[in-house]
């Protein structure tokens, strides 16, 4: 049982509402920041159980922001956690919000997850995560719902958005595929149920090296040339 679940299960705090199988990709994803301090990002507030729960698994290094449409949702707000009241689907509230947090460790889309929220979320704040930074899009399968206005390879849902990204992943190798900031700034993407982390590192042309000797190398090719025969 990893921190978080540890702290879902056993300790004191406001209602946390996530999908029991989320706990195991973000401590793969963040743990490495454990230590560090960090600025973490979370749409979707709701109990404010999830921000007690970020606070304690980094070790009350990180300082919270958090959005919600619900003005209720500012009682949540302490010296650690800042709330911001609006909505993700609110191209100039998240134009604001820039200029007003500083670029993040962490961004965490648990907000209303429907694919006009989270395509309009990711288009304006991905570039507000740090270089080094992990964006998270939660509860992808509402792509897949028919009351969300989803379903199997329905244009406009953020799944079929999202599979764009494995092109540009690769436009250095075709081009017809533009490199663009995506390109430039993802490095890798990690897709499991209903959960899509994308990890950022500063990415330029890749490259590929030889190491051995090349009579050997020579060697080896002429005898698959043999076997291909
Ligand atoms: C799934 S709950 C968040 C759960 C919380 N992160 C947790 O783990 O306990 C979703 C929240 O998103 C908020 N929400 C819905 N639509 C939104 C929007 N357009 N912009 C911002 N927040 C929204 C809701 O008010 C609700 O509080």
């Amino acid at each position: 049982m990893n921190d978080l679940e540890q702290f879902f299960l056993h300790s004191q705090h406001r209602l946390i509402h996530k999908w029991q199988h989320y706990f195991e990709i973000y401590d793969r994803h963040l743990q490495h920041l454990k230590g560090s301090k960090i600025n973490i990002l979370e749409i979707g507030i709701a109990h404010g159980g999830s921000l007690q729960m970020w606070d304690h698994y980094f070790n009350g290094n990180a300082t919270i922001y958090a959005v919600d449409i619900n003005p209720e949702c500012k009682k949540f707000e302490s010296d650690k956690v800042k709330v911001f009241i609006g909505s993700q689907e609110d191209e100039k509230f998240l134009q604001q919000l820039k200029t007003t947090i500083p670029r993040l460790d962490v961004l965490i889309d648990d907000g209303g997850h429907t694919f006009k929220q989270q395509i309009t979320t990711f288009k304006s704040l991905f570039d507000h995560v740090k270089d080094d930074g992990i964006y998270i899009c939660e509860d992808l399968h509402t792509s897949y719902f028919k009351h969300f206005g989803g379903g199997l390879k329905k244009r406009k849902t953020f799944i079929e958005y999202s599979k764009n990204f494995i092109d540009k992943l690769h436009a250095w190798h075709n081009k017809k595929i533009p490199v663009d900031d995506f390109t430039r700034s993802a490095q890798s993407l990690h897709y499991y149920d209903s959960v899509l982390v994308i990890e950022k590192r500063k990415m330029s042309p890749p490259f590929d090296v030889k190491s051995g000797e090349p009579a050997i190398e020579d060697k080896f090719a002429a005898d698959l040339v043999a076997i291909q025969k």
